[in-house]
């Protein structure tokens, strides 16, 4: 894993805006990976205003997102398809028809998961996928217990997630507490990963997806198995690692690197 601590949120999202940056301007027709939840959302703000100045355009691009509420339709607000509509696709060049999300109204939701994997291998492949990380170490909807080679299916929430995502539904509004989300196996096929995660209430997932072992009971610690797998993350996300000056040091290294290799 590359770990790359910043000073505040402000500068992950920016950090992961150059990423996307730079992978759809090698690459016009990327088939990006997705995610919601609020700490993408400065990343898409970015995104807008960069696609906004002519900086990269998103015509080509092929979008899945991770998850979706199982039992909400894409018209509902708190599903996951109006949250990217709203907060990313409404606002950028990208064609409607090629971004998609798993159909929370699928009147047939095993058979929808399976569509939804095939649709990913019709595509080629998801080159960059990007990541938040719930505060039980839960990647996309992939809740602790979640098998590491899991693909797309229907999974229950935890209680800790129903409570984490309460603040987004109104007080007598139905919750659903279950979901459609892409597999911990299907995550790890992406060419790329990108994890943001950023204040204090990530730092003790954050400690256990890097320093902890290789085990469902913290889904993201299967990203140690990535062959390239970013971490950005604020000092707040990362103020309970036990060896943060050494991952430091390792990306000093690591710039001082690229850049030789930029001069060659
Ligand atoms: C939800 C999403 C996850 C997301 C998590 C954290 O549960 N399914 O994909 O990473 O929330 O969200 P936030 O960024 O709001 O902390």
């Amino acid at each position: 894993m590359q770990i790359v601590i910043l000073n505040d949120a402000t500068e992950v999202a920016a950090y992961g805006a150059d990423i996307f940056t730079a992978q759809l301007n090698k690459n016009a027709n990327s088939i990006l990976g997705l995610a919601t939840g609020s700490t993408p959302v400065a990343l898409y703000q970015a995104l807008i205003e960069r696609n906004k100045a002519g900086e990269m355009s998103f015509k080509g691009v092929t979008s899945f997102n991770l998850d979706e509420y199982l039992g909400l339709d894409g018209s509902h607000l708190q599903s996951y398809r109006h949250f990217m509509n709203s907060q990313l696709f409404d606002h950028i060049d990208i064609d409607n028809a090629n971004t998609f999300v798993p159909p929370g109204d699928a009147k047939n939701p095993i058979s929808a998961c399976h569509e939804y994997e095939e649709k990913i291998a019709q595509k080629g492949g998801i080159d960059i996928q990007l990541l938040g990380i719930g505060r039980n170490g839960h990647i996309g909807f992939n809740e602790p217990s979640s098998g590491l080679t899991s693909r797309t299916r229907v999974k229950t929430l935890t209680k800790a997630t129903i409570d984490d995502n309460a603040r987004f539904f109104g007080a007598d509004e139905y919750q659903p507490h279950l979901s459609i989300t892409m597999g911990i196996g299907t995550i790890l096929d992406a060419k790329k990963v990108v994890l943001l995660a950023t204040g204090d209430n990530k730092a003790d997932a954050i400690q256990a997806m890097i320093e902890g072992p290789l085990t469902a009971a913290c889904p993201a610690s299967a990203l140690q198995m990535h062959r390239d797998a970013v971490i950005v993350i604020d000092t707040a996300a990362a103020s309970k690692l036990k060896d943060i000056e050494f991952y430091r040091h390792i990306e000093a290294e690591n710039q001082k690197l690229q850049a030789y290799l930029a001069s060659l």
